[in-house]
């Protein structure tokens, strides 16, 4: 057990772990957003289900250790990487031929966690913790939340601009995850490539989906 913690390896091997139950996560949440898309009813069903009841309340602890182990681990192996390459770090870094994505994973990281912090104020401050706190003001259908901000072309830009953001992270992410984990070699360093870029594209178009459908709506009322 002591090497996960205090290997660079170990540390490599939890940030994969976490990256890969949080893909899961977006997987779920992508696909409860969809729902909206067919039907409001369903969508607040599933925003109801998820609200303050134990179970929901438990899935959402797990998923911020998720986020806090996640993040926690990308500013250990950040700040391990830059002292160990000290001031040659930009002369490296030009040399060898790794993507713009991967040299720069913790701001992606970073300007994911901000849209995250106005996403949750938005959202999840509304439904389930108002909910919990038992304010009046709690919002139960979560329908009409979605497409009360997403009228605003102000606001979908900023989602758009965000999901791009994920899209460059996850690109890295997925492939640099599965390589840990020990998918690696030959053969699977191509198909690695294409199921990351694939399954980051598949994500950001099914959470742009919702935005711009809600956008084009109120533009054409
Ligand atoms: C762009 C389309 C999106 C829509 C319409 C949307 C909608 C929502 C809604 C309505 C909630 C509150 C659910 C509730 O409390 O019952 C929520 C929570 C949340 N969303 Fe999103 N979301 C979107 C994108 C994202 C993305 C891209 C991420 C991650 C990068 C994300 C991460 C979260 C998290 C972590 C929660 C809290 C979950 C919990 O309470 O357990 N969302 N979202």
């Amino acid at each position: 057990m002591y090497w996960l913690f205090n290997s660079s390896i170990g540390r490599k091997f939890i940030m994969s772990i976490s990256g890969i139950f949080l893909i899961l996560f977006l997987l779920f949440h992508m696909s409860m957003n969809l729902t909206l898309l067919f039907s409001e009813e369903a969508y607040d069903m599933i925003c109801e289900l998820l609200g303050a009841n134990w179970y929901a309340i438990v899935g959402t602890l797990v998923l911020v250790a998720g986020m806090v182990v996640h993040f926690a681990y990308a500013t250990l192996l950040t700040l391990q990487n830059l002292r160990a390459r000290g001031s040659d770090r930009y002369l490296s870094s030009n040399r060898t031929e790794t993507e713009w994505a991967a040299k720069n994973m913790f701001v992606l990281g970073l300007i994911i966690v901000l849209g995250l912090i106005i996403h949750l104020w938005n959202f999840w401050y509304r439904m389930q913790f108002a909910e919990l706190i038992h304010s009046p003001d709690a919002v139960i259908e979560g329908s009409g939340l979605v497409k009360e901000l997403f009228s605003n072309p102000c606001y979908v830009t900023v989602y758009l601009v965000w999901l791009g953001v994920l899209w460059f992270h996850l690109t890295h992410g997925v492939w640099s995850a599965f390589q840990t984990i020990g998918l690696n070699g030959k053969t699977w360093f191509p198909r690695l490539k294409f199921i990351s870029k694939a399954l980051a594209t598949i994500i950001m178009i099914g959470f742009a989906a919702v935005p711009v459908y809600f956008l084009i709506i109120k533009l054409m009322s």
